[in-house]
């Protein structure tokens, strides 16, 4: 029989101080008590501003301006423009009751100096670093009369076929939500106080939207409840807990009710489990779209919603449509609707616009704080640690005198290098890989350019990922035709252009246009036109450098064999070329880990080191064996493991010990293991610790990260590391979805990665 401790529920630390509040409570009491209900149901609708791209005006025209005016408006997002915002804040306080709007923008990675796609910055494991990018990116979000940023976006990824997995921190429900509560300190602070540079962060998208199935986005989740809240809401949690202002519903369902009417998701879970006390935004166009899901008409689903616990409707009109309506045939009450209208004006309250309404309205704050060159430099050293060296037989690092060949379509591509997601206006002049390279050496006239090849052999396809935002939303505009070079042509220049190298610098991967929302893949391979030309490179025999731009994990398996060397740089932001200079060249050591799993074949996914073991396990890397669980035609392992990266320099693990081989179940033990750089070169090293419950109640993962360190280790350096396992970090939740700590081993494993652990077992006792 196990024994087993019921874990403490941990609890929330409110942010803002009872002072403010029960000072925040008269002032919303009385506002609410002026309002008509016409007024509060205004406060709950969000809109987009009237163009993404074009230059905004306020004009008594304007379908935002109306609304306004008639009080059916709470917020706007959409555009950083500070003098539309400052001249729409001005109609806003002449309206009604004068409540401010809420203006809120996607600041996914950075602002206008773009950061790392969160999926590359979650490679850093560096925690402090993250936040320290989030609060630039606050700064300057803030400087541009924004004050409100659909961020973090912390939906666990196991497949690598949905395009958003780019926007998010990978697969481990861990350090998921270590990530999150790093984005959220980034943009709110960590002292409950908005300040003029902080931000109210929008955690999203919730729930479970990385879970859509086949990788489809906006597709279908299928899972339990006692999966989602082991495996994948630990990152949600975690940024309420770290007191994040607003969350985001998700677009897909959870046991057959949409995410943004779920009131499991909404209320039981993130408020009354979580202590949640912020607001709630449906994303754009949710509500409306709850009707195809086949819930119901738009009145219908708007009064789900809010009873569920919604609060805000972001381009549904729903809210602003029908709960009126709705009030008088008593489908929702009026407690309902100032539930939710309270919700958004303490919101407002806390950020600080009753008494300022023009608090983030500074124009003068563009020039000292906005895309400056301290910035850019910051983003430049975030950079350098998002880079996940995969293979490297010894070419790298690269001297800075060799002859280069930079060549392939995302070498000079400074879009490409700025990624998925960014509104920056600076987002095209995003240093170019070929431009760092050549700041770099020591004479640039030894540096050679081709662009190499198309990206897809198929035109149709390749016009489709290129123009399909402007295909949707500009069907009128012309784009410029593709494939006007004969390929052989392309790719002949740039054979030329290696066989005169000494080294060559191949630059391929995904545009931008092929991760992010609305971008899955049923292929994820290399671009086929793109591999092409590493075929014709690799034929001339000279070194090949594999510099893979993505915003996914992708197949390499024939990359891997053929390349010297991978380096894996995502979109690395305004300063990318520089940066992967930087690590090309040796400058820095990289020192980034995977924090998803590559597959070798599509067919692999869902991936993630996390599984359980089936009742007929079958060893990672064995071959096929019948009647156990695997494939015939693959191994069951990826070709790189969650947690791996290589380095400059070697590090090796000894073997992992604790403090006690016994733990009682409300205990803790120490776990500490040395790492010694082995090598020449001085280096960083992430030590992750991960568990194993070998028999519980339920069945559990064959392993968990439940740690990780960065630690700075000089050349032939030891560095002691230590860990402190606690009961909490050995629970989970059980078949009753009690959070458990129960007795019997576990298996506590430190390595370099999920694959190359060393184990040492703990009884609990
Ligand atoms: C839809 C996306 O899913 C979400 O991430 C984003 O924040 C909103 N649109 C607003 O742009």
């Amino acid at each position: 029989m196990k024994k087993t401790i019921l874990a403490a529920a941990s609890t929330i630390l409110l942010l803002a101080g009872c002072a403010q509040k029960s000072e925040m409570d008269k002032f919303v009491d009385d506002l609410l008590s002026k309002m008509t209900i016409e007024e509060k149901i205004g406060q709950l609708n969000l809109h987009a501003a009237a163009g993404f791209i074009s230059a905004l005006k306020v004009t008594e025209e304007d379908e935002n301006v109306k609304m306004l005016r008639a009080g059916q408006l709470g917020g706007l997002y959409g555009t950083s423009d500070v003098s539309y915002l400052t001249d729409i804040q001005k109609v806003a306080l002449e309206s009604g009751h004068g409540i401010p709007l809420i203006f809120g923008l996607d600041v996914i990675h950075g602002h206008e100096t773009v950061m790392p796609i969160p999926l590359a910055m979650s490679t850093s494991w560096n925690m402090q670093l993250i936040e320290d990018a989030t609060r630039i990116a606050a700064k300057e979000a803030s400087a541009q009369g924004i004050n409100w940023v659909f961020s973090p976006m912390v939906d666990i990824a196991r497949d690598a076929r949905w395009g958003r997995i780019a926007e998010g921190g990978g697969e481990d429900p861990y350090l998921g939500g270590e990530i999150a509560k790093a984005y959220v300190y980034g943009y709110q602070g960590r002292d409950g106080e908005y300040s003029d540079n902080d931000v109210l962060a929008c955690v999203k998208h919730y729930a479970l939207y990385g879970a859509a199935e086949a990788g489809r986005d906006y597709n279908t989740v299928n899972l339990g409840r006692q999966e989602i809240l082991n495996g994948y809401m630990n990152p949600y949690k975690a940024a309420a807990q770290a007191g994040a202002g607003s969350y985001m519903s998700s677009f897909n369902e959870f046991e057959g009710i949409p995410a943004t009417m779920n009131s499991y998701l909404m209320d039981d879970l993130l408020r009354k489990s979580w202590g949640f006390d912020g607001f709630i935004v449906s994303d754009a166009t949710a509500v409306m779209e709850e009707v195809a899901h086949g819930i119901g008409d738009l009145q219908e689903v708007s009064a789900r919603s809010l009873k569920a616990g919604l609060d805000m409707d972001m381009n549904s009109d729903g809210f602003v449509g029908t709960l009126k309506k709705s009030l008088d045939e008593g489908k929702v009450s009026k407690a309902d609707i100032d539930r939710a209208c309270r919700r958004i004006l303490e919101a407002k309250y806390k950020l600080g616009l009753f008494e300022d309404p023009f608090k983030y309205l500074k124009p003068e704050r563009n020039s000292t704080d906005v895309y400056t060159k301290e910035n850019r430099d910051f983003s430049r050293k975030v950079a350098q640690e998002c880079q996940v060296l995969l293979k490297n037989d010894g070419v790298l690092p690269l001297k800075k005198n060799a002859k280069i060949a930079v060549v392939g379509p995302l070498a000079n591509d400074g879009s490409s290098m700025a990624g998925t997601w960014t509104m920056s206006s600076h987002a095209a002049e995003s240093v170019t890989i070929l431009q760092g390279i050549k700041d770099a050496v020591t004479n640039p006239a030894n540096v050679s350019y081709a662009e190499g090849s198309w990206l897809f052999l198929d035109k149709e396809l390749e016009e489709n990922v290129k123009y399909g935002m402007i295909k949707t939303f500009m069907p009128d505009v012309p784009t410029p035709p593709l494939h006007t070079v004969p390929l052989e042509r392309l790719i002949s220049e740039a054979v030329s252009k290696a066989r005169a190298a000494d080294v060559v610098v191949a630059c391929v991967g995904e545009i931008p246009a092929m991760n992010g929302e609305g971008s899955s893949r049923a292929d994820i391979s290399i671009p086929d036109a793109e591999v092409e030309l590493l075929k014709a490179l690799k034929a001339t025999g000279k070194p090949i450098v594999l510099v893979l731009t993505t915003g996914r994990p992708l197949t390499l398996v024939w990359e891997d064999e053929n390349m010297n060397a991978i380096l894996n740089t995502w979109s690395e932001g305004s300063e990318a070329g520089h940066a992967i200079a930087d690590v090309l060249f040796g400058d820095v050591n990289p020192s980034a880990k995977l924090t998803t799993s590559f597959p070798r074949m599509v067919g692999q996914l869902p991936l993630y080191y996390n599984h359980k073991n089936t009742g007929r396990p079958h060893p990672d890397y064995a071959p096929y064996k019948k009647f156990t669980s695997c494939y015939i035609d693959v191994v069951n392992a990826p070709l790189y493991p969650f947690g791996y990266g290589l380095s400059y320099t070697t590090f090796e693990y000894g073997e992992p010990k604790l403090s006690a081989s016994e733990m009682s179940l409300d205990g803790n033990v120490k776990v500490s293991v040395d790492v010694k750089n082995t090598g020449s070169m001085d280096g960083k090293e992430i030590v992750q610790l991960y568990i194993h419950d070998i028999y519980a109640t339920s069945t559990r993962p064959v392993k968990e990260l439940k740690g990780f360190q960065k630690v700075d280790i000089k050349a032939g350096e030891t560095k002691t590391v230590e860990f402190t396992l606690t009961s909490e970090d050995l629970s989970y939740y059980n078949h009753d979805l009690q959070w458990v700590c129960e007795s019997g081993d576990f298996e506590i494993m430190v390595g370099p990665n999920s694959r190359d652990t060393k184990a040492v077992t703990l009884t609990v006792k």
